[in-house]
């Protein structure tokens, strides 16, 4: 029997990356995975390749910016799979600029995406984790949500703001059985890291390599099945290091 025997998980960016190993492992202990994604290239490939080895998953291509589209893949998931346990609160974009001249508009899509996303998603899961008497919550933050670094102010800013809101919101649910943490990985080997960035980042980090996804999704099935189950409002730094320095 699985870790996640029966469950169902809602995994934001599950075309790519984190999203998408954790949505392997995931079904290898047997969750149902919705994958929702802006990639749908991407995320309808990712979908045949899991049914492929027989597992319950379904794609669908949703913005977190927008409240209509979150509400209608919550739906949608009820819809397919009856219920929701776990919600990976996971998508995010990424980008270096100096902030000096950092257009508003920038700013403002990076926190609407790593922020005020993560909250929407959020809210729809609680409103059905309140509704079912329980659920599981992980966001991603970053390890950049706890030290600061040049060029990267406004996601290091909203990620700061996941952390913060994933400590508030496992307060505020504490007591109807609904656990939330957050994820702080550090570099990660993921097509939101530039090639060009990789051997320095592998140099910045005290182990001298990139993450890799498979190691993040651990840390993700412990922090949503049972191993976890005294745990809320807290977050697991997977960085190689990196915040130890
Ligand atoms: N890779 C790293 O080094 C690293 C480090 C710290 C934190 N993170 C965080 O991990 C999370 C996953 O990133 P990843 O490294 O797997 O990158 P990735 O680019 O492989 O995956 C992110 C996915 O999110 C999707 N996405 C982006 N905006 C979206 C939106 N508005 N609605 C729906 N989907 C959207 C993208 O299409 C993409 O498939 C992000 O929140 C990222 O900030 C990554």
């Amino acid at each position: 029997m699985g870790k996640l025997q029966d469950k169902v998980a809602v995994i934001t960016g599950g075309a790519s990356g984190i999203g998408a190993a954790t949505a392997k492992l995931f079904v290898e202990e047997g969750a149902k995975v919705v994958l929702v994604d802006l990639n749908e290239e991407k995320g309808k490939a990712f979908e045949q390749e899991l049914k492929n080895q027989n597992a319950e998953a379904l794609f669908v291509k949703g913005n977190i910016t927008s409240e209509e589209e979150v509400a209608a893949f919550f739906k949608q998931t009820i819809e397919t799979f009856g219920k929701v346990d776990i919600v990976f609160n996971n998508a995010g974009i990424g980008r270096v600029h100096s902030s000096h001249d950092l257009e508003y508009s920038e700013w403002r899509n990076t926190v609407n995406v790593d922020l005020d996303g993560v909250f929407l998603v959020a809210r729809e899961a609680l409103r059905e984790f309140l509704k079912a008497g329980g659920g599981v919550m992980v966001n991603t933050a970053s390890m950049y949500g706890w030290v600061g670094s040049p060029g990267s102010a406004a996601y290091n800013a909203a990620k700061g703001g996941v952390i913060n809101l994933t400590r508030s919101l496992a307060l505020e649910y504490a007591e109807q059985n609904i656990r939330i943490n957050a994820l702080c990985p550090g570099f990660i080997d993921t097509p939101i890291i530039p090639e060009e960035s990789k051997d320095i980042l592998r140099q910045m980090t005290p182990m001298k390599r990139l993450g890799q996804s498979e190691e993040m999704a651990k840390a993700v099935l412990f922090l949503s099945s049972d191993d976890s189950s005294f745990m809320t409002g807290n977050t697991l730094t997977v960085d190689g290091g990196y915040t130890a320095q």
